[in-house]
């Protein structure tokens, strides 16, 4: 088993490289994080976009009693959005049933990569432990799999300091519990996240991102994004579409 890490989203030969492998996508401020959130609060699902035009063309063809337009750029709500994506927006009342359309900078740029693998799912501090315990469970059970990757989304195509420490944590409970071979960038995540695991919130909070974020009042989403194990659910995604994995499909690894 290897453990690999992008901790830019690179260009690389994706009809390959992922086919035999596990993806855990993570962009921890936000959209990993806020996805997580939503899908805990019971929204039916998240549909992502990659431009903004997208996002509200896509809206304006559903129930808007039904769908919620959310997203940011820059950390930002665009005009016209119902939700930006600070996490906090995402509560039970706003979106139990509903289907939130996503668009944000960095992370809904990343969950419609790898689409070669057989099992892509989003992930943050936040869902640590289940989605540890739900891949080394699919990993055992199933023999195809040859590889874990951890895929940052990185912030606007250079190294996410916040994302490259999750992917360290993840990295490090797989080698832990696996027979695995890391290549260097897992090596280097989970070297990361051995040097800050002991307070992950004060670190976070000197990233470049998360400095952005404070600067903009959106303080409290660092605390939430970097809090272990807050939602423990295992988002999956599928072409355009994530939604939670049910009780059964998690046990069953
Ligand atoms: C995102 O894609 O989540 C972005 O990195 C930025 C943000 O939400 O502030």
């Amino acid at each position: 088993m290897i453990i690999d890490a992008f901790l830019v989203p690179t260009a690389i030969d994706e009809n390959t490289y992922f086919s035999n492998s596990v993806v855990i996508m993570i962009d921890v401020l936000r959209a990993s994080t806020t996805i997580v959130t939503a899908l805990s609060n019971n929204a039916r699902e998240i549909i992502i976009t990659d431009t903004t035009e997208k996002a509200v063309k896509l809206y304006n063809t559903i129930d808007k009693q039904n769908a919620i337009l959310a997203g940011e750029r820059n950390g930002m709500k665009p005009d016209g959005f119902g939700a930006g994506n600070s996490p906090t927006e995402f509560t039970k009342e706003k979106v139990e049933s509903k289907i939130v359309i996503l668009t944000t900078t960095n992370g809904t740029q990343i969950f419609t990569r790898a689409k070669e693998s057989p099992c892509r799912i989003v992930a943050s501090f936040v869902n640590l432990s289940a989605v540890c315990e739900y891949v080394l469970n699919r990993v055992k059970n199933d023999p195809a799999v040859h590889s874990i990757i951890l895929f940052a989304a990185g912030n606007k195509g250079r190294i996410s300091y916040e994302d490259t420490l999750a992917a360290g944590a993840f990295v490090r409970h797989f080698h832990n519990e696996l027979n695995c071979k890391l290549t260097d960038a897992a090596h280097l995540a989970k070297s990361i996240y051995e040097m800050y695991k002991g307070n992950i919130t004060d670190f976070i909070r000197t990233t470049e991102h998360a400095k952005l974020l404070e600067s903009l009042g959106f303080d409290s989403d660092i605390q939430i994004a970097s809090t272990i194990d807050l939602y423990p659910i295992i988002p999956y995604i599928e072409g355009n579409s994530i939604k939670m994995l049910k009780a059964t499909e998690v046990k069953n690894g």
